[in-house]
């Protein structure tokens, strides 16, 4: 199986968890896209969909799933979403796909986060992937300076402006052993907006894709 198929098992294995008649929080990237086009399947049953990006609005919507506004919402039963990496905690580094703010605010009111991979996003230790940072333009320099002094070489994602109207820094070279610790650390750094560790609140429920099958962990 290619990757990509492997990315659609987990998506489609995550309708499942799917609370019928709800807002369905839905993440951003290649995997999501695969779980937006199955929800497009069932939209007749869920309510509508609370989107972490853009692009994933756009998707929703061509399939015709009313996309709601955060504000309006207390809380969402399910949030689904893919992850860069993700350890035996279920603590992940997330935004290859630069949407990882808004991710984490729509995870922040979701009751339980599935996390949908295929099998080469698990990981023993984080970091391997670069952790992306979101950063005010005016603060790059200064961020990228205590980034350094944390050990980590930020790279900007060149030409990329997030939707929120930011930077990304792309920090590698970071081994990390405490995810709580180093998430909540950078996030201190005056500048940041967010970084790609999901750690304080992590996934609920993995659901990784490997040739034998969609395996189901929480
Ligand atoms: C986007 C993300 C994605 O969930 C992450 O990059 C995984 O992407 P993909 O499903 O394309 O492998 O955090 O900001």
């Amino acid at each position: 199986m290619t990757q990509d198929e492997l990315k659609k098992a987990a998506a489609h294995a995550a309708l499942d968890h799917v609370v019928e008649g709800s807002i369905v929080g839905v993440g951003t990237g290649s995997t999501v896209n695969h779980f937006i086009d199955a929800l497009a399947g069932m939209r007749d049953r869920i309510r509508g969909a609370v989107s972490s990006s853009e692009a994933s609005t756009q998707r929703l919507r061509a399939h015709g799933i009313e996309v709601f506004d955060l504000n309006g919402i207390e809380s969402l039963p399910v949030y689904v979403d893919g992850a860069d990496e993700i350890d035996g905690g279920f603590a992940m580094i997330k935004g290859g796909g630069g949407a990882l703010t808004r991710e984490k605010i729509v995870a922040a009111v979701s009751e339980r986060f599935v996390c949908i991979c295929d099998a080469s996003k698990k990981v023993e230790v984080l970091g391997r992937f670069p952790l992306p940072v979101e950063v005010i333009p005016m603060a790059r320099s200064h961020v990228t300076r205590a980034l350094r002094a944390l050990g980590g070489e930020p790279r900007l994602r060149e030409g990329f402006v997030t939707d929120n109207g930011n930077l990304i820094l792309d920090v590698h070279g970071l081994s990390i052993t405490d995810p709580v610790a180093t998430e909540t650390h950078i996030n201190q750094i005056v500048g940041v907006v967010t970084n790609g560790l999901f750690a304080v609140r992590g996934a609920d429920v993995l659901l990784l894709a490997a040739p034998g099958g969609v395996q189901r962990m929480d």
